[in-house]
C-alpha cells in the first residue's frame, strides 16, 4: 500500500451554505485520516482537480441531478487521478490513471465502477477539459442537440469558458457563422482568435439584443446556451424558424442568490417559430466518449482545435480559484494541480 497507516488527507471542506456571490471563506482546509477502502472500492490521489459551475449549486440545494452538500462536506469535484490501491473486487488496476468523482481532497475511496480510465490521447491536462467533461458537452451538445448546418448561425454563449471555447471552434469547423457571448471586453478577442466571426459583450437585455441582432442580422439557428435568464432570452427573441436550443447548463442561476427569470416567449415564441428547446447531460453519453474523444484529439492534431486552459498550483489555492472562476475571471478550462504524477 502506498499510503501509510498514519498516512493524512488534505481536504477543502463547506464551512457554511453560501447566500448570494461565493466566497473563499466559505471553506475551510481540514486534515483527517486517510480513507481505507472497501472492498469495492479504489484508493486515488487526486492529480488534477476540475473546477465546474455546477457545483456551487450542490453547496446549497443540490443539483437536479444529485444531491446537495451541507456544512462540514468535503467539496464535491471531478478529478483525474492515479489508483494507487486497486479495489479488491476489481476494476482499474493499480497505477492506473482514471476520472472520477474525488471531490476536492487529495486521496478518496472510490466506487472502483465508477470510475473511468483516461483516454491518453493527450496531456492529463486535456482529459479535464477538451478530451474531458467539457469538451465532450460541447461535442454531444452541438453534434447531438444543436446539429447545425454549414452556413448556418450558431451563439455560444460564456464562449470564452472551458465548454464555451470548444464549442466555438467546432462550429467553426462545421462552416458556420459564429458568434460567441462573453462578460467583458478583455475576452473578445480570446474568442475571435478560436474562430468566431463575432463576439458580443453581454449587457443590460435591451443593449444585448441590439448587439446580437447586428452580429445576426438574419436570426440564430442553433443556440448553446449555458447561462439562461436574461441571454436566453434575449436569444430566443432572435432564433429562426425550426432553430435549436441547447440546453447545457444555468450560469446566471449558479452563483446569485435567487435563480433570474425565465425566458419570455414561452411557449408561444417556441411554437410560433417551432423551435426546439433540449437539455442534456453529458455523462448520458458515456459509452460514446471513445469516439468523440478519438474524433476531437485528431482536430487538435490537425491544428483545428486548441486546447484553451489553466493550471492554478496547490489544494489550497481551490476555493480562490472557484469563486474568481464564477466571477468570470477564467480564460478556458481552470483546474487545480493537487500532485504530480512523479511525486507518487
Ligand atoms: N449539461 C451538461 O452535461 C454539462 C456538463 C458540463 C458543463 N455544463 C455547463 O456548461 C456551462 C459552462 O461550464 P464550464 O465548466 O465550461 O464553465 P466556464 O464557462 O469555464 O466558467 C464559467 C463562466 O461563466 C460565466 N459566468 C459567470 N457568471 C455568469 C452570469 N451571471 N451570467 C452568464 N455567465 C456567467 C463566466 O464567463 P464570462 O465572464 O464570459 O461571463 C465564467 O468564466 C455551465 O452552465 C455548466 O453547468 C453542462
Amino acid at each position: 500500500m502506498v499510503t501509510g497507516n498514519d498516512a493524512m488527507n488534505r481536504q477543502v471542506v463547506i464551512l457554511r451554505a453560501p447566500t448570494g456571490p461565493l466566497s473563499a471563506d466559505d471553506f475551510g482546509l481540514r486534515e483527517a485520516p486517510a480513507p481505507i477502502p472497501r472492498a469495492d472500492e479504489a484508493l486515488c490521489r487526486t492529480l488534477l482537480l476540475s473546477l465546474d459551475p455546477v457545483n456551487r449549486g450542490l453547496m446549497v440545494r443540490g443539483g437536479d441531478y444529485r444531491a446537495g452538500l451541507g456544512p462540514g462536506s468535503v467539496m464535491a469535484g471531478f478529478a483525474v487521478a492515479e489508483v494507487v490501491e486497486a479495489a479488491a473486487q476489481g476494476g482499474p488496476p493499480t497505477g492506473s490513471v482514471v476520472f472520477g468523482e474525488l471531490g476536492w481532497q487529495e486521496l478518496a475511496a472510490v466506487r472502483a465502477d465508477s470510475l473511468v480510465p483516461v483516454s491518453g490521447l493527450g496531456p492529463l491536462s486535456h482529459e479535464l477539459g477538451v478530451l474531458g467533461v467539457n469538451g465532450m458537452t460541447a461535442w454531444f451538445g452541438l453534434t447531438e442537440i444543436g446539429r447545425p448546418r454549414p452556413g448556418e448561425t450558431v451563439v455560444v454563449s460564456a464562449a470564452a469558458g472551458a465548454t464555451g471555447t470548444v464549442a466555438v471552434q467546432l462550429a467553426r469547423h462545421t462552416g458556420c457563422r459564429t458568434i460567441g457571448i462573453v462578460g467583458s471586453a478583455a475576452k473578445v478577442e480570446v474568442v475571435r482568435e478560436l474562430g468566431a466571426d463575432e463576439v458580443v459583450v453581454r449587457a443590460e437585455p435591451r443593449e444585448l439584443r441590439a448587439a446580437l441582432r447586428a452580429a445576426a442580422p438574419d436570426g440564430i439557428d442553433v443556440y448553446f446556451d449555458s447561462v439562461g435568464g436574461a441571454v436566453l432570452d434575449s436569444c430566443l427573441a432572435l432564433m429562426r424558424p425550426h432553430g435549436r436550443v441547447v440546453c447545457c447548463g444555468t450560469l446566471a442561476a449558479y452563483d446569485a442568490e435567487n435563480a433570474p427569470p425565465g425566458p419570455r416567449g414561452v411557449p408561444a415564441l417556441v411554437i410560433a417559430k417551432r423551435l426546439r428547446l433540449e437539455g442534456f447531460v453529458v455523462l448520458d453519453f458515456l459509452s460514446r466518449w471513445p469516439q468523440a474523444q478519438a474524433a476531437l484529439a485528431e482536430l487538435l492534431r490537425a491544428g483545428e482545435v486548441r486546447a484553451v486552459e489553466e493550471i492554478v498550483d496547490g489544494l489550497d489555492r481551490a476555493p480562490a480559484a472557484f469563486v474568481d472562476l464564477l466571477a468570470g475571471g477564467n480564460i478556458g478550462k481552470r483546474m487545480v494541480r493537487v500532485a504530480h504524477k512523479a511525486d507518487l
